[in-house]
């Protein structure tokens, strides 16, 4: 099985990508299997889609396996539901013991891993992401929370899980839009980290009934594996994840939460932020233009206007800021990202020409 390793002492965990993977999760588990409860953690539809037939073979298999729910969409990520599931733990008898398996997209997994943070002070769990985006970027690196009023992700820890198990034929169930949004990160990671992946992309994209999916998560997560394992805590290198997040989450922002899917904004903060870099006489002019066409292959949302001191004022709201620097990523070319702390404001609220 193809496996990739998150480096981080005995905190290290595999990445395992393969088509087809989820129906051996009961064997790929079972070194870990002590008879304690295992819990999946996902949403009732997605239960129906994948989890009843996981649950039933990892009881055959002889797992004391149960389930919880969570709504969809961001509302499961309040702290209302986190209450709700640890008491059901509770009343399921969980106890130090009990493994997680959070199977879903994003929020399952930042809401299944805060549970498992926080239970009985840390419990262990598996993160086994559903959607392209999950898959490439937020079931690996640990990063965990839920949002309060003031904010999202306000709550959280970065608390990495035993595992990822990455089962890539489920895209397959997914509606193409969902999925073509997710390449917004896997774009990503070739602009901030390997243009010959950046390149194959865009070949790629050009028919995407024959996108290699399995290949494309690979590559995105070793990217992202060796990234978090060189800087799990986000003090440098990890910054260049958020290529294009710092528009994008903005973007998101303004059209209201729901209104734009978030690889799409991604996507198109990464436009933003190569013409910022271009800009900044950093990128050169044709090499932002490749990376443009390619995030064009990509059918992305015709936007309403949107007003540049209400992005402005979104990106300085960013809780990436620290210490009142913004640390924006730029590319100095394709496939190498870098960051640059004195990007006039001027600058941020013109990028928004690069798409509109
Ligand atoms: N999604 C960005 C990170 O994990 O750092």
């Amino acid at each position: 099985m193809k496996t990739i390793q998150v480096k981080l002492g005995e905190r290290s965990y595999p990445i395992y990508v393969e088509s087809g993977l989820l129906n051996k999760i009961p064997s790929i588990l079972s070194d870990q299997n002590d008879g304690q409860r295992w819990i999946i953690i996902s949403q009732y539809n997605l239960m129906e889609l994948l989890g009843f037939e996981l649950q039933a073979d990892l009881k055959n298999a002889g797992f004391d396996c149960d389930f919880i729910t969570l709504p969809v969409g961001e509302a499961a990520k309040s702290l209302n539901e986190f209450s709700r599931v640890i008491s059901q733990m509770i009343e399921m008898r969980c106890d130090r013991s009990t493994t997680i398996l959070a199977l879903g997209g994003g929020v399952v997994g930042d809401v299944a891993g805060f549970v498992a943070s926080s239970f009985m002070r840390g419990i262990e769990y598996y993160q086994i992401p559903t959607t392209l985006l999950a898959m490439v970027d937020s079931s690996i690196g640990g990063k965990t929370g839920i949002n309060i009023t003031e904010g999202k992700n306000l709550v959280g820890s970065i608390y990495q899980p035993l595992g990822v198990l990455v089962d890539p034929v489920i895209l397959d169930s997914l509606p193409q839009e969902e999925v073509i949004a997710g390449l917004g990160e896997v774009i990503k990671y070739g602009a901030i980290r390997d243009a010959h992946f950046l390149n194959n992309i865009s070949s790629w994209l050009n028919n995407i009934d024959s996108f290699p999916f399995e290949k494309a998560v690979m590559r995105s997560c070793a990217i992202k594996a060796e990234i978090v394992s060189l800087d799990e805590r986000e003090g440098g290198l990890r910054r260049l994840l958020n290529f294009g997040h710092t528009i994008g989450h903005a973007i998101e922002a303004h059209l209201g939460y729901g209104k734009i899917r978030h690889g799409e904004a991604v996507a198109l903060g990464m436009k933003c932020a190569g013409w910022v870099s271009e800009q900044l006489g950093i990128l050169k002019n044709d090499e932002n233009q490749l990376l443009s066409d390619i995030i064009n292959k990509l059918t992305l949302p015709i936007l309403p206007f949107m007003d540049p001191n209400t992005i402005l004022s979104f990106v300085k709201k960013d809780k990436k800021i620290r210490s009142g620097v913004l640390h924006f990523v730029v590319l100095d070319e394709l496939g190498k990202g870098n960051t640059c702390d004195t990007v006039p404001d001027e600058m941020i609220m013109n990028s928004l020409k690069a798409i509109q």
